[in-house]
């Protein structure tokens, strides 16, 4: 660690904008999973209409955790990281209002849009072209905002959070824009620019990408800007956080395969998914291992801090996750848990024991600062809500996979003469307790933010963002 004199002042504001937005959303994004995991278990609760269904909501809860919740935790985040670790405002205050407005405008059209049934149909690119274009200028403008931030930075190098932030954002912007790629008919609808077999490789190369970068690679750039801070302690190794880089995104790229094996694909393309995926273990444990290790000699903290407490579980469930993800892409376990929940438990294990906690915790840290706090208003609530959050994860993921092996064992069991052992009702009969587990597991990660939230409108009733930003004109400790 290394303190340094700026004479500058940050740009907070923004930065307080989406982290208070991300509690926001994270709270109607979660509390929706937990209303269409309830109608998996209670079908009644579809009410009959189409806006709605399961079929409609489902789209609109993984809009919001992942673009929402996670966006805003994004935006956040790199905003504050960029100033401190560069030692110098952001470039145009302007610029970065306008990616606060348009990012909300584009999950409010999305709130509009999804559950009146309009869609492009491929997963995690739901929304319809003129939504679309505007996330795409917002993106850019974000683009602008983050690396202009950089060129004029005050330090010698770039801290190695901002490589992680650079490449989700730049990534991110290449993906969006190819895949959604498409002809408009009307307001309302457009046709994919491609088809067959090369729409659907498009798409995973997409959807994957989308986890690879928007779910890993940015929140990888938070990781390594607060566990240092939060442990105060230097990151453990830098060379390795390099390598990890550099491997990590070299090899994300080839994964997406994985999403289509046993389809139209070409085979020879879905075994480079597979091997690629597998290698992929390596540096994701890279990365974790590096974050991990830089508890070394502050493992004690973890009895009195939980905010540390989240930032080191979500480590440990980013491990899990991508030790669980190469499992999966091999084509002879794909061939049984594909299309089944323990591809949705391996969803939840990353998106609520990484992404979510690592958000979470990150925030707890940040809010005080950004609002001229001390500390958050009650640790004990903190150490509350990382109960609530670790036990639903567990009770989640724990229930989907019973639920997965059940059902693909089920799906797969075959009479002598050929027939099926179990029809399709028997197998959904037989994962409705897992149901009931997931959305009680659902449930207490859900609550959990609502103890979040009450946290922090306390702390922000008692604040004084001046003074935070008086605070930053005067020291500033580079997390390097
Ligand atoms: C080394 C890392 C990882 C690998 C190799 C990997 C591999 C896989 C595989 C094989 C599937 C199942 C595909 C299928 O049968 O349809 C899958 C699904 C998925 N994974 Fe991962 N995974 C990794 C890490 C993660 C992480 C950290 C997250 C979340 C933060 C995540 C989110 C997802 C999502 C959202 C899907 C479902 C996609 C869909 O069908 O809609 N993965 N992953
Ligand atoms: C209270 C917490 C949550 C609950 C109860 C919940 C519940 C659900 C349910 C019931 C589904 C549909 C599963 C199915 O089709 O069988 C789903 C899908 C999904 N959720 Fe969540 N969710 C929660 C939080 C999150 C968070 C925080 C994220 C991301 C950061 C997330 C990402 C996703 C994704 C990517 C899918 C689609 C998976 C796929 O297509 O394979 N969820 N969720």
């Amino acid at each position: 660690m290394s303190t340094a004199i700026s004479p500058t002042a940050y740009n907070y504001k923004v930065v307080r904008q989406f982290a208070i937005m991300t509690v926001v959303w994270g709270i109607l994004g979660m509390g929706l999973g937990v209303f269409i995991a309830s109608q998996l278990v209670w079908p009644e609760l579809n009410f009959g209409l189409p806006w709605t269904t399961f079929g409609r909501l489902r789209p609109l809860h993984t809009n919001l955790v992942i673009f929402a919740f996670g966006g805003c935790a994004l935006f956040a985040t790199s905003y504050y990281v960029v100033q401190r670790t560069c030692q110098t405002r952001l470039i145009s205050d302007s610029l970065a209002a306008f990616t606060f407005w348009g990012w909300q405008a584009v999950i409010v059209g999305a709130i509009v849009t999804l559950p009146l049934g309009y869609t492009t149909t491929k997963e995690y690119a739901e929304l319809e072209w003129p939504l679309a274009i505007l996330l795409a200028i917002v993106w850019v403008t974000y683009g602008l905002v983050f690396f202009g931030t950089i060129v004029k930075r005050k330090t010698k190098h770039i801290y190695v959070g901002n490589w992680f932030y650079g490449a989700f954002i730049v990534v991110t912007a290449m993906l969006h824009i190819v895949n959604h790629a498409s002809l408009p008919v009307s307001f309302f609808k457009s046709y994919s620019a491609y088809a067959g077999a090369t729409d659907a490789m498009i798409q995973w190369w997409y959807g994957h990408n989308a986890v690879g970068f928007f779910l890993t690679t940015g929140f990888l750039g938070m990781m390594y800007y607060f566990v240092p801070k939060q442990a105060e302690r230097p990151i453990y190794s830098y060379r390795l956080s390099i390598v990890h880089f550099w491997a990590l995104i070299t090899l994300y790229i080839w994964a997406g395969p994985h999403h289509l094996h046993y389809t139209a694909l070409p085979d020879w393309a879905q075994s480079l998914g597979m091997a690629m995926s597998i290698i992929l273990l390596a540096p994701s444990w890279g990365g974790m291992i590096n974050g991990m290790m830089t508890l070394s000699g502050a493992w004690h903290k973890l009895r009195t801090d939980p905010i540390l407490r989240f930032l080191v579980v979500s480590l440990a469930f980013y491990g899990m996750s991508t030790f669980e993800g190469p499992m999966m892409a091999i084509k002879t376990v794909n061939s049984l848990s594909h299309y089944t929940d323990w591809t949705i438990g391996h969803v939840h294990a990353g998106a609520l024991g990484w992404v979510a906690m690592i958000s979470i915790g990150a925030l707890y840290h940040m809010i005080p600062k950004v609002f001229g706090r001390q500390q958050m208003h009650s640790i004990g609530l903190i150490n509350t809500h990382f109960w609530l959050a670790t036990i639903g994860t567990v009770l989640y993921i724990a229930s989907m996979w019973v639920n997965g092996i059940t059902q693909g064992l089920m799906w797969r069991a075959i009479n002598d003469d050929g027939t099926l052992t179990y029809s399709f009702v028997e197998a959904l009969q037989a994962s409705h307790p897992g149901f009931i587990v997931r959305a009680l597991g659902g449930a207490f990660f859900a609550a959990g933010m609502l103890f979040m939230a009450y946290n922090v409108f306390r702390t922000v009733r008692a604040s004084n963002p001046a003074e935070a930003e008086a605070a930053a004109q005067i020291a500033v400790v580079g997390a390097h």
